[in-house]
C-alpha cells in the first residue's frame, strides 16, 4: 500500500457467511483497505474468525445475523453509511436481503451491499428459472440490483447501492466473449465452444468427495456436459449485441486450489486477423486496472494467483477466434470482484485493498 492510500473516515462493514471460503478471502483483503472498517464477521457459529481462518490477523469476533441486522439498522438510523457483503450460499442471500430490506425500509438507501452469490445476477426471472430450475424467490427485488462486472458496467455500478457480483466462470466467460460480441465479430448461428477449469476452492469451504485432496491432487475431470448455470449470465451479457448463440460451456475440476483457466473457440462472422481481434479487446479494456490483454503471450495461473487481475489473450485460426482467459476464482472471480464493485460504488480508488501482482510461486 502506498502513502496515498489513506482515508480520513472508515465505513463500518459486515461480512455475512464468515466461515466460508470467500468470506475468508474478503477478510484478508479488507485487512489492507483504508476506507472500510470490519464491524461484524457474521456467522451461524460462535467460532472466532481466526479459528475459522488461521491465515487472518484480526481481533474481530463473530456475531449472528440478528445482531448484525440490528447493528446495521442502528448505524443507518444515525444517518451514517454502512457496507454489507453477502458471501452466502445460493438462495441464502435472497432470503437475508428480503428480511433486511423490509426491516430497513427507506434506510436501506444508505446501505452499500454486494452479493457474492448468484441470487440477483440474472435480471429476467424467466431466464433465472430456466437456469436454476425454480422460480426466483424475490423477483421484484431483481431490478434493485446492478450486475457487478466493473469492466463492463462501471457507470451503472457507480450509481448503485446494491450489486450482484458475478462468480469466477461467469466473469471469465464474459471477459472472453463480450468484446468480440460487442464488435459484431462473432457468428451467433454456430455454437460458441467454451472450456473452463476451476481450482478446488471454487467448491466452498466444506469438504466434499470432489474436493478431497487425494482425489483432486494431480487429477482433472469434466462436468456440466448438458449445460452450466452460468451460461445464462453470458447469454444475458451478449443479448444486447444481437441474437444469443448456442453456448456450449463445459466446466472442469482441476488439481490447483485457486484459479480459472478458460479456453473459448468462437466462430467468426467475418475475416479478421489476430492483431485486429486483439485491438478490439485492447480497446474495450483500455485503462482497466485489472484486465490485461496480452500480446504474444498466453495467460497462466501463477501470474494472477491471489491477485485481482485477469489476463486475456486472443488468436485467430481460420474462422475461429480463440480467446484464453485466466483469473483467480477467489479474487477477481469472487471476493476481489466484490470489493472492486464496492470501491466503485463508494467512489474510492478502484484498487484499494486489491493486489494486482500475482504470487508467481504458489
Ligand atoms: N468459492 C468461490 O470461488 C466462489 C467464487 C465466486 C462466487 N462464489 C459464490 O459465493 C458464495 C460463497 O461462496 P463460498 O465458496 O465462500 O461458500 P462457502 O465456503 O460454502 O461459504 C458459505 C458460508 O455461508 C454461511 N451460511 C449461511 N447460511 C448457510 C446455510 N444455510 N448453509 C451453509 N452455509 C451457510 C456459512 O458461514 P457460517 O458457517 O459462518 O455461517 C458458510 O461457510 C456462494 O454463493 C458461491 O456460489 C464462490
Amino acid at each position: 500500500m502506498n502513502a496515498s492510500l489513506t482515508a480520513t473516515a472508515t465505513i463500518p462493514t459486515w461480512v455475512f457467511g464468515a466461515k466460508g471460503m470467500l468470506a475468508g478471502e474478503l477478510l484478508r483483503l479488507l485487512d489492507l483497505h483504508p476506507g472500510l472498517e470490519l464491524r461484524g464477521a457474521v456467522s451461524r457459529s460462535e467460532q472466532g474468525v481466526v479459528e475459522a481462518h488461521p491465515h487472518l490477523v484480526t481481533r474481530a469476533r463473530t456475531c449472528n445475523a440478528d445482531e448484525a441486522r440490528a447493528q446495521i439498522a442502528e448505524v443507518l438510523a444515525r444517518g451514517e453509511q454502512a457496507v454489507a457483503f453477502l458471501a452466502l450460499p445460493h438462495g441464502e442471500s435472497a432470503s437475508l436481503w428480503t428480511k433486511l430490506s423490509s426491516e430497513l425500509g427507506a434506510l436501506a438507501d444508505n446501505l452499500y451491499l454486494v452479493d457474492l452469490a448468484a441470487d440477483f445476477r440474472i435480471a429476467n426471472p424467466a431466464r433465472y428459472q430456466q437456469a436454476y430450475g425454480h422460480p426466483h424467490p424475490a423477483p421484484t427485488e431483481l431490478a434493485r440490483f446492478t450486475y457487478g462486472l466493473v469492466e463492463l458496467h462501471r457507470d451503472a455500478i457507480a450509481r448503485s447501492r446494491r450489486v450482484a457480483a458475478p462468480g469466477c466462470f461467469a466473469t471469465a466467460l464474459q471477459l472472453a466473449c463480450v468484446p468480440a460480441a460487442r464488435a459484431k465479430l462473432l457468428d451467433t448461428a454456430r455454437p460458441w465452444i467454451l472450456h473452463g477449469i476451476t481450482g478446488s476452492s471454487g467448491s466452498g469451504v466444506e469438504p466434499k468427495p470432489g474436493t478431497h485432496h487425494p482425489w483432486r491432487h494431480a487429477n482433472m475431470w469434466a462436468y456440466s456436459l448438458d449445460g452450466h448455470r452460468h451460461e445464462a449470465e453470458l447469454a444475458q451479457a451478449v443479448e444486447p449485441f444481437g441474437a444469443v448463440p448456442p453456448i456450449h460451456f463445459v466446466a472442469h475440476s482441476g488439481p490447483m486450489a485457486r484459479g480459472i483457466h478458460l479456453t473459448a473457440a468462437l466462430p467468426l462472422a467475418r475475416k479478421v486477423t489476430s492483431a485486429e481481434a486483439r485491438a478490439v479487446y485492447a480497446e474495450l479494456f483500455a485503462g482497466s486496472t485489472f484486465v490485461e490483454v496480452l500480446d504474444g503471450k498466453v495467460p497462466d495461473l501463477r501470474s494472477i494467483s491471489a491477485s485481482n487481475r485477469a489476463q486475456v489473450a486472443v488468436h485467430v485460426r481460420g474462422d475461429v477466434l480463440n480467446v484464453l482467459c485466466t483469473l483467480d476464482n477467489m479474487t477477481k472471480g469472487g471476493a476481489g470482484q466484490a470489493l472492486q464493485c464496492l470501491n466503485v460504488m463508494l467512489g474510492f480508488p478502484e484498487h484499494w485493498g486489491l493486489p494486482r501482482a500475482g504470487l508467481g510461486v504458489n
